[in-house]
């Protein structure tokens, strides 16, 4: 009989995550309180202003219909304004903006709709998974950079373009799971390659706005002003917490962005417009909130930074994104994916194993700050008995 799966999707290997999930849910079968600290999705709500707005909207009987594949223009115009009053740069809210389903969406079909069969893309391992199979999904050929320190992987990527012919690179900073973050100077030097090779880079930058300590991270496009070469998606998921909602956005390159946009006017209508209006209220009127949000990931992040350097782990430094990085203490000689099946059965605390985000990341695990400090201090009790038996 016919295998109606095709060879691309059977030969993606398992994901995983699934292991410490079936387990984590196992053991909460059984009763186990488990902290799951594992899968980086957003425990903050979203601001109640955003919330009575789709209520307010999806009780007017207009929006009920489809609406448009690239986002109304009252969303891709707060955009515009954002991108304005935040980073000062000027978008067009026909060439440079469309709406998408999130930026794990965005970045899917956008790699679709610039690469063609067999185009080099060269991408960060570790990464978050989606980096690694969307240029599969696209049908390009990944190339595998390591990336644990910004200036070896420009290095390292430098070297792949004296010899290599590629189309696209794609980062993603802050960086998911790394915490690493670059300056503009960095995104400079970035575009000076773009120019000079001839590729699109492509920056996740769904981390834009969970930053401490003033620290806001560059956007790209500001190395770029004319986006002769690149290409950043943006998303409400992480500072706004709208996880959810399913809002992103692709902005800049204006032949990149219509070719998405294009290609997305073929699948699909777009988003409810009740959550376009909410979101586009998100957008206009609460820079203030992914503030807040991001003073909530901080105070969370110290907790467990304070504890895992107590207990030997060596923790990248970071002031963004929503997770803790960190190296596994030598004395630990089995692999990351070991280290959380074990923390996971003797302290109830589900973490991601390195491994999960490619090769790299063995060695590492990742902790995401989505528990409230309660249950974050328990915790870190609930580890601490792992390594007293330990050290
Ligand atoms: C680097 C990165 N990109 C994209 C996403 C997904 O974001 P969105 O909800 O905008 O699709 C995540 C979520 O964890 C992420 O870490």
């Amino acid at each position: 009989m016919t295998n109606f799966s095709n060879n691309l999707i059977n030969d993606f290997p398992e994901y995983l995550f699934n292991k410490i999930n079936t387990q984590k849910l196992e053991a909460r079968k059984n009763g186990r309180d488990v902290i799951d600290l594992g899968y980086g999705n957003p425990d903050i709500p979203t601001h109640s202003l955003v919330v009575d707005k789709l209520i307010e909207s999806a009780q007017n009987k207009k929006n009920h219909k489809y609406s448009v594949s690239k986002g109304i223009l009252g969303l891709r115009s707060a955009m515009k304004n954002r991108y304005k009053r935040i980073y000062d740069i000027d978008l067009h809210e026909e060439d440079n903006i469309v709406n998408t389903i999130g930026s794990k969406e965005g970045l899917t079909h956008l790699l679709m709709s610039v690469l063609d069969k067999g185009d080099n893309i060269v991408i960060p391992d570790p990464s978050y998974p989606i980096h690694h199979f969307a240029p599969l999904i696209a049908g390009g050929t990944p190339i595998k950079i390591k990336c644990l320190d910004v200036d070896q992987f420009l290095n390292d990527l430098t070297e792949i373009l004296n010899t290599k012919k590629v189309k696209v690179v794609l980062i993603s900073f802050p960086h998911n799971p790394t915490t690493l973050t670059v300056t503009q100077e960095f995104y400079d030097r970035l575009v000076f390659l773009a120019r000079t090779h001839d590729f699109l880079i492509v920056n996740d930058f769904a981390y834009s706005d969970v930053f401490f300590e003033g620290q806001r991270p560059p956007s790209l496009l500001n190395s770029d002003k004319e986006f002769s070469h690149s290409v950043e998606l943006y998303s409400l998921t992480k500072g706004y917490s709208m996880a959810g909602w399913r809002v992103g956005f692709a902005l800049g390159n204006k032949e990149a962005i219509q070719s998405l946009t294009k290609l997305k006017s073929y699948i699909d209508y777009g988003t409810f417009q009740p959550i376009q209006i909410a979101s586009a209220v998100a957008i206009n009127d609460l820079d203030s909130y992914p503030l807040e949000v991001s003073k909530t990931y901080k105070e969370r992040r110290l907790l467990v930074v304070e504890n895992l350097e107590a207990f030997g782990f060596s923790v990248y430094a970071s002031d963004a994104t929503m997770f803790v990085w960190a190296k596994i203490p030598d004395f630990y000689e089995k692999k990351s994916m070991d280290f959380s099946l074990e923390i996971l059965k003797t302290s109830n605390v589900a973490i991601s194993p390195g491994i999960g985000f490619g090769s790299e990341g063995e060695g590492f695990i990742r902790i995401a700050l989505v528990e409230n400090k309660q249950r974050i201090r328990q915790a870190m009790k609930n580890m601490q008995i792992f390594f007293d038996d330990k050290i």
